[in-house]
């Protein structure tokens, strides 16, 4: 089934296509009085080529809405596409191969094997999926993501930023339409954080992928075209052009209005967006991958998120209707630029 012709929902309206979208996408764990409703019937259009983060309190469902549009995760009720495809349906096979072909991801915890050095990492999902790497779009993103010189290092021979850049290279490396990324900065320090958001920033902007990034922290999700905020398992609100002052501003709004939105339906405590409340994720997708540890999510708190929110490079692609702030993008802050920000091909065999 082809996805539905553009009636409203959440998200860009897009402007080369739709990377994936959803509707109705309900997701529940357990059963009976112990279900939770991690989704409500949720719709949204993620747009081919722009940057969207999705932020919300602990336990809003943010990484199961990644799970469920990576087909990393099944869902209860609903339909999910990417691009074209409905992934909802698939058989486990058909799933696994769509998902290493065209989804990358990036986690908290970076997930790299640590007995295989920087480069065997990067190349690992395409090495298990007998694929041969485009050398040429290799250097590329190992030259931008500075990672030259370290491609003989193992992990524990990398600082966390380095970790995470090979992360994002190792996303990046078989050139996937649609990169996920969950909490990609929540462990590393702010210089390290933003160094990441600015590749990120670059994969949309030059090298024109999507990118989907959960996060906690405004100066993170500034970084972005659109933010989607999430309450009590469903979108409750979007905003375009963030600034990191307007996505704060927007939080405490939300946080003061909360308990009298209909979003509020009780089903868990209001928790205020801004989180800073570790421990409270249990998330529980299906396994990313061949990749040992490769948890979508460790659940470990926020280690120092970076703050700053500055725009990784120049101003937002145009064409976001409706932007709610009128903020433009600040310059660039981050410390670098040029480089591709990418997630993990997840390595299914
Ligand atoms: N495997 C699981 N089993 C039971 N409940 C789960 C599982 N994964 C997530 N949940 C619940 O679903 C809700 C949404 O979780 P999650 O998507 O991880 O939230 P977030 O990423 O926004 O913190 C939470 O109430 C969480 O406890
Ligand atoms: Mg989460």
């Amino acid at each position: 089934m082809s996805p539905p012709a553009a009636e409203h929902a959440p998200g860009l309206a897009p402007a080369d296509g739709t990377a994936a979208r959803a509707r109705g996408l309900t997701k529940a764990y357990g059963s009976g009085e112990t279900a939770v409703i991690a989704l409500d019937s949720v719709d949204v259009d993620i747009a081919r080529g722009r940057f969207t983060a999705v932020m919300g309190p602990s336990g809003s469902g943010k990484s199961t809405l990644m799970h469920c549009l990576a087909g990393l995760d099944t869902v209860s009720a609903g339909q999910v596409w990417l691009g074209d495809t409905e992934i909802t349906g698939l058989k486990d096979r058909e799933l696994t191969r769509l998902r290493r072909d065209r989804v990358g991801f990036m986690f908290q915890s970076f997930n790299l094997i640590p007995t295989l050095n920087a480069r065997e990492n990067i190349t690992l999902p395409m090495d298990i999926a007998g694929q041969k790497p485009d050398e040429a779009w290799l250097d590329q993103v190992i030259d931008t993501l500075g990672l030259r010189d370290r491609l003989r290092h193992r992990p524990a021979q990398l600082s966390g930023g380095q970790q995470q850049r090979v992360a994002c290279a190792r996303a990046l490396a078989s050139r996937p339409e649609l990169i996920f990324a969950d909490e990609p900065t929540g462990n590393l320090d702010s210089r390290s954080g933003l160094e990441v958001l600015g590749f990120l920033r670059e994969a949309v902007d030059r090298l024109g992928q999507t990118v989907v990034m959960v996060t906690h922290d405004p100066g993170a999700a500034a970084h972005s075209d659109l933010v989607l905020f999430l309450a009590d398992g469903r979108i409750v609100d979007e905003m375009h052009r963030p600034t990191a002052e307007s996505v704060l501003e927007r939080m405490k709004r939300f946080d003061v209005v909360r308990g009298t939105t209909p979003s509020d339906g009780g089903r868990r405590n209001a928790v205020a967006p801004d989180e800073g409340v570790p421990g409270a994720e249990t998330p529980g997708a299906r396994d990313a991958g061949t990749l040992p540890n490769a948890r979508p999510d460790d659940g470990r708190p926020d280690a120092s998120p970076p703050h700053g929110g500055r725009q990784g490079s120049g101003p937002s692609v145009g064409g976001t209707p409706g932007g709610a702030t009128g903020v433009a993008h600040p310059g660039d802050g981050a410390p670098r630029a040029g480089g591709p920000g990418g997630a993990q091909g997840s390595g299914e065999g």
